[in-house]
């Protein structure tokens, strides 16, 4: 299963998604944790995990999967493994170190002044999601950029649900709506987490999208603003997030 995590800039993408790899983890599931955000650094803290090569990287940075093209050419075929049907076997072990039972990938990151745009994480991002062959027990779940330059990309069109995190605010309710939009563009499910929550946002939300697609309410906790403030491990159970898990998983799924 891939689930897709988006959302607004700092709604707390990154917060859901190491407590929703936690949860699964809980449930027995192998988990794999993708950091797709070419920008932020810190979602292998949060995730407990060392820093390690990005997939990019290790396919020869973007001169590399330009010289590859460049090979391929005229037929537009690059030959990478993530270009045709993998199982997490085949993805590289450097780029996956061990994260408290959990393994973490990081696409790409912008690391150098005037090295260019982001396109080519999101060149690698897509065919990745395409190909991996999840087992029954594989749960991926993908830290996104923030925003909705991915849908533009196509990129949400290759996982199995998109889980938009909402935050308690008018940008983050309007950008909901079009997110639920796209994932309808895309052909994706989608389902809505709502972060940072009290009783007034729920009441606000129900005037942007329909309250039966809200799966989880995850109230402002001092423990997540801890690990997001010091940059540590979070090591939190939320009972709504072992319930949206367990919700999402496939009926007759092993537990
Ligand atoms: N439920 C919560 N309770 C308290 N603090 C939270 C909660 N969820 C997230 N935070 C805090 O909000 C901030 C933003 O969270 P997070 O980094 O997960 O958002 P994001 O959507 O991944 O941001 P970005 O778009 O920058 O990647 C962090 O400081 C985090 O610790
Ligand atoms: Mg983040």
């Amino acid at each position: 299963m891939k689930l897709l995590i988006c959302g607004k800039g700092g709604s707390g993408k990154s917060t859901v998604s190491v407590l929703m790899a936690r949860a699964f983890q809980r449930l027995g599931k192998r988990v794999l944790l993708v950091d797709a955000d070419e920008s932020n650094l810190g979602l292998h803290r949060l995730a407990g995990s060392p820093s390690a090569e990005t997939l990019l990287e290790a396919l020869g940075g973007k001169a590399g999967l330009r010289s590859r093209k460049q090979a391929a050419f005229p037929s537009a075929t690059c030959p990478a493994f993530y270009e045709t049907a993998f199982t997490w076997e085949d993805i590289p072990e450097r780029c996956v170190p061990d994260a408290d039972g959990i393994r973490l990938l990081k696409i790409g990151k912008i690391k150098t002044f005037g090295e260019g745009c982001a396109c080519p994480m999101g060149g690698v991002l897509r065919p990745f999601l395409l190909n991996f062959q999840a087992g029954a027990d594989d749960r991926m779940i993908v830290d996104m950029a923030a925003g909705v330059e991915h849908f533009g990309r196509s990129v949400d069109a290759h996982g199995d649900r998109i889980i938009g995190v909402i935050d308690p605010s008018f940008e983050s309710f309007k950008l909901a709506r079009s997110i639920m939009a796209l994932a309808q563009g895309a052909d994706t499910p989608i389902a809505f987490v709502l972060n940072k929550a009290d009783d007034r946002m729920r009441e606000a939300i129900s005037q942007f999208i329909d309250p039966a697609l809200i799966w989880a309410e995850i109230r402002d906790q001092d423990a997540l603003f801890m690990a997001g403030l010091e940059g540590r491990p979070i090591d939190l159970e939320d009972p709504e997030v072992d319930a949206l898990c367990r919700r999402l998983e496939p009926v007759g799924a092993s537990q």
